[in-house]
């Protein structure tokens, strides 16, 4: 048994932030931000709109692209770092949007490799047969997270969200996933602080996203080459088997990079980087569904999706589409 993609879906709030209105909040350039990081525009979600919110849109279209109705749905997960409330998880408030009865849902947080622990979770969950139709969303609103006058982190991120429906089917799908984490690496990428490390910040609303950037670049471009070579060992496969990599949309050179290990033409490569910016978790079903629904992903490829994120934790899918 296996567990396959059969619809897909992608909302993006309308304001667009391009890198010229961030010229006007900091000391930045168009410039510095395309060539050091491939963004030109990235999508705010306005006050008074959730991850949740951006989560139903996203699941909305997947479900009628798949043809499935609420009913159908037995299990839910969202990946997400920017949940809507503390508790319930975005999963349960999801559920009660949909209209979805009785079925286990919850969060899962991996940061931008949420979406890839995610799927791998679903996919056993099917092959245990304790899922036939599963709900999985990667939803952030990280521009709450952000600190607007911090240069370095403000210009990177977005908000959006993505969402498949994966079903049992005796036909392939999913060949392997492959989970990973460190957490030594905590202080690199991290939010300074929570509910139950920094009470009174959390409160005044105090915590942001830091990071060491080129740090973190470095170990991602490693990690990532090690993920493909293990993803690809793992199923006897070459380099040239992979029709489409969909990696998580962080910095362009960090796609150009895999990219240049598996010896992939950069128009086999899935990048919404330029106009979505990093949506964490979102972005790798955001850039699937942009490839499925303009028609250059096809029935019967071979995909690899691949993320590295905060934690560290990084990953890989591997699938027929
Ligand atoms: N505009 C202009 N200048 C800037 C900006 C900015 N927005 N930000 C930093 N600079 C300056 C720095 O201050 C520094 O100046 P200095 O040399 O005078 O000190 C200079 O630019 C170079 O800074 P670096 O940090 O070395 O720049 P780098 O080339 O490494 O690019 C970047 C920074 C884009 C953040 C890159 O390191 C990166 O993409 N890192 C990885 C991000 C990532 O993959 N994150 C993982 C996923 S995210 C998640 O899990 C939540």
């Amino acid at each position: 048994m296996y567990s396959r993609i059969v619809g897909t879906g992608s909302y993006l709030p309308e304001k667009i932030m391009t890198n010229h209105d961030l010229e006007k909040l900091v000391e930045t350039s168009d410039e510095w931000i395309v060539e050091r990081t491939g963004i030109k525009q990235r999508h705010i979600a306005p006050e008074g709109v959730t991850t949740c919110d951006l989560a139903e849109q996203a699941a909305r279209k997947a479900m009628e692209a798949a043809q499935v109705s609420p009913s159908d749905i037995d299990l839910i997960v969202v990946a997400t770092t920017s949940a809507d409330r503390v508790f319930p998880s975005t999963a349960c408030l999801l559920q009660d949007r949909l209209d979805v009865r009785n079925c286990p849902a919850f969060d899962i947080q991996a940061v931008c490799t949420g979406f890839v622990y995610a799927l791998a979770t679903v996919d056993k969950f099917i092959k245990t047969g304790a899922a036939k139709c599963a709900l999985v969303v990667g939803a952030e609103t990280l521009s709450r997270l952000l600190d607007w006058t911090d240069r370095t982190t403000c210009v990177l991120f977005g908000d959006g969200a993505g969402a498949v429906i994966v079903k049992a089917s005796e036909e392939p799908g999913i060949l392997s996933t492959h989970l990973h984490a460190n957490g030594q690496y905590k202080d690199l990428l991290t939010v300074n602080g929570g509910i139950s490390e920094t009470p009174d910040d959390f409160r005044a609303g105090r915590n942001y996203i830091k990071m060491k950037g080129n740090e973190v670049f470095k170990v991602a471009v490693n990690t990532l080459g090690e993920i493909v070579d293990e993803t690809l060992a793992a199923n006897r496969m070459e380099k040239s088997d992979i029709d489409w990599l969909v990696p998580h949309q962080a910095n362009i050179r960090i796609i150009n990079a895999t990219a240049k290990k598996l010896r992939m033409p950069m128009d086999r490569v899935v990048t919404t980087v330029d106009r979505h910016g990093n949506t964490s978790a979102a972005s790798i079903p955001l850039a699937f569904d942009v490839a499925v629904r303009d028609g250059r992903i096809q029935r019967g490829e071979t995909i690899l999706m691949e993320a590295f994120g905060g934690g560290f934790t990084w990953g890989s899918v591997l699938l027929k589409y």
